[in-house]
Formats: structure tokens, C-alpha cells, sequence
């Protein structure tokens, strides 16, 4: 496919490059590729540092290497999952990395590319993969019980009406199944009316819901940000970008738990509970995009960076004095 039109403009690319400092040199984790915007930035911030790209996405991977050719063997790219970040890194004798960086959700590219099916604007199959295998969207709405639609909805979209939807999509699918994003947002607007809410149509939480269903995008996240972590050399920084608040609840929760030292009692002489602090939050709050960049990328507006860095190595045994 031609390249015509792929376009995705890098979130919060300058805090991203402050945050991880490839000037230092090494080798940088870009744990989700894309058009490899923030990959490009990395590699042009010194002749030494290396990039390994990952993405589940061929068209992505196959867009980004022809875009970053000119940086030869610097870059390596890697069709896959960063919830696998692991067994990627061991294939290549990474034990540890400088660097990684995860911007989740998908890219502008597929979004706007109707045959994706990603959006509820565009007229497409209801597909939603990122990766080119797996059931898509249509299938998982023509297989899942009402109640798993209800939960998915009312869980991975805050949607209120999750139960009515459901029911409405289980009804609709007794006579014809539901194979575009056009006849899943107008089942959707049957039951919640053609209202925008504060900008938003009103079927960007089903859509929103069915993604992360379809992709699994937050069942393995946690997997993948403790790999991570244990995968930083000392000094090495993991920076994540979230675009919605379930997304940026996980990351927050495990830069906490990895960020928390010692648990013994403040009256206990010595650590019996082995925790020492390895990690330290480098954003104490996430960081937002200025008015300035929503000003040239809309699509920033839910954008929030967090950042942690290792800052000892792992191992302390019990018998420290604690805290
Ligand atoms: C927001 S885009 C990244 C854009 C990129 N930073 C750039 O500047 O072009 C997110 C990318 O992550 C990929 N992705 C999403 N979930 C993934 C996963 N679990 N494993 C690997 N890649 C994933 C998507 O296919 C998409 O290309």
C-alpha cells in the first residue's frame, strides 16, 4: 500500500526526548513503533544511541523502516507485542536497556484509514486489529453473551448505559450481523440519542470499549511495565504515554508499587521485608501537552506522560536498616 496520506503527528516529542536523554548514547526500547516519530527524534538526538522498534502492526513497522531508513542498522524493528517486551529483548541479548519508551493506543494512521475500522467517523468493516491475526471487533459483538458486552462496555468505556446497549446490539444481531463501524454507531445512537457530548459523539466509549476488548490492550499492560522496569539499566528512564484515564490508572498504580521502598514499620530497627527503593518517580504528576501543541494537534487532548527511572540495582537482602 502506498504511503499517501500516512500521517501521525508525535505526542509530547519534546518532553518524551528530555525524559529519556538519548544524548547519552545506548540502546532505546520504542516499545510501540508507529510511524516512528518519537524513534526518528531519539535517533537524531546522537550518532550513539540505537533504537529497537516494536509493533504489533505490519503497516506501521513497514511505513516506519521505510521513513527511518537513512539511520541503517541503528534501527531494529520487531513485529510483535510489548506485553512480550521479554522475549523480544532476550532474542536480540538485550539484558538491560537506556531507555524505553511506550505510547499507547493507536496512531493517527489507523485511524484514519477507514478499512481499519477504528473509527465511528469513517464508514469501514468493524475490524479494530492492530495486528494483522486475531478475531476482530465484528466477531467478538457477534460472539460475546450480553453480559460480557455489558461489562465490556460499562467497564473499558464507563458507559452508563452499557446494559441497554448491550441489549440493543444482541436484539440487532438476531437478524443480520453487525459487520461496519456505521451500523454499530447507529445501534448505538438508537439508545443513546445523536447528542454530542462536551465534543464527543456519543459512540466514542462503545468504540472506545470495543478496541481494548478487541486488542486486549489493558489486560497485559501491567505485564509489560514490569518487564520494563526490570529491563532498565541503572540511570535508565521508562516513560509511558496514556490517552485514556483506565490506561493511565494502570501505569500510575505499577510506577507506584515499583517506586515503593521498604514496607516495615517505622518501629522496626532493621528491614525484614527486603523492599529497597530501585525506582523513582521522575514525574511526580503526568505530564499534559501545551496549549500550544493541542493548538497544532488536537488529538493530543487526553495525552498524559509518566516517567520513572531505576535508580539502584535490584537485591538489597533483609537486615537493612529500614526506610
Ligand atoms: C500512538 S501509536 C505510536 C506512534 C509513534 N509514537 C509515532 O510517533 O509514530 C501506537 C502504536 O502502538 C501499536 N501498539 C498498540 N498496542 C500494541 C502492543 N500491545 N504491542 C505492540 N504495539 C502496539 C499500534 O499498532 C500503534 O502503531
Amino acid at each position: 500500500m502506498a504511503d499517501a496520506g500516512a500521517v501521525h503527528v508525535p505526542v509530547l516529542l519534546r518532553e518524551v526526548v528530555a525524559a529519556l536523554r538519548p544524548e547519552r548514547g545506548g540502546v532505546y526500547v520504542d516499545a510501540t513503533l508507529g510511524l516512528g516519530g518519537h524513534a526518528r527524534a531519539l535517533l537524531e538526538a546522537s550518532p550513539d544511541a540505537r533504537v529497537v522498534g516494536i509493533d504489533r502492526d505490519p503497516e506501521a513497522l513497514r511505513l516506519a523502516r521505510e521513513r527511518l531508513a537513512a539511520f541503517g542498522a541503528r534501527l531494529v524493528t520487531v513485529e510483535g507485542r510489548h506485553e512480550d517486551l521479554a522475549e523480544h529483548l532476550d532474542r536480540l541479548g538485550l539484558a538491560r536497556v537506556d531507555g524505553i519508551l511506550a505510547d499507547l493506543g493507536v496512531s493517527s494512521m489507523q485511524l484514519d484509514r477507514a478499512e481499519r475500522g477504528f473509527s465511528f467517523m469513517k464508514e469501514g468493516p468493524l475490524d479494530m486489529r492492530m495486528g494483522a491475526s486475531g478475531p476482530t471487533a465484528a466477531d467478538l459483538v457477534a460472539a460475546a453473551s450480553r453480559e460480557e458486552l455489558t461489562r465490556i462496555f460499562r467497564e473499558w468505556g464507563e458507559e452508563r448505559m452499557a446494559g441497554p446497549i448491550a441489549r440493543t446490539v444482541v436484539e440487532a444481531r438476531k437478524t443480520a450481523p453487525i459487520g461496519t463501524t456505521g451500523e454499530m454507531r447507529r445501534l448505538v445512537l438508537k439508545v443513546l440519542g445523536p447528542k454530542r457530548e462536551m465534543h464527543k459523539d456519543p459512540a466514542t466509549r462503545v468504540f472506545q470499549a470495543l478496541r481494548i476488548a478487541t486488542n486486549r490492550e489493558l489486560v497485559e499492560l501491567e505485564r509489560f511495565l514490569d518487564d520494563a522496569v526490570a529491563r532498565l539499566a541503572l540511570g535508565a528512564r521508562l516513560s509511558v504515554l496514556s490517552y485514556h484515564s483506565l490506561e493511565d490508572r494502570i501505569v500510575k498504580h505499577a510506577f507506584q508499587r515499583h517506586t515503593a521502598g521498604c514496607t516495615c514499620p517505622p518501629s522496626f530497627p532493621v528491614c525484614v521485608c527486603s523492599r529497597r527503593r530501585v525506582m523513582a518517580l521522575v514525574t511526580r504528576k503526568s505530564v499534559r501537552p501545551t496549549l500550544a501543541e493541542l493548538g497544532e494537534n488536537p488529538r493530543a487532548r487526553s495525552a498524559r506522560m509518566r516517567v520513572l527511572e531505576r535508580v539502584a540495582e535490584d537485591g538489597a537482602g533483609p537486615g537493612t536498616p529500614s526506610r
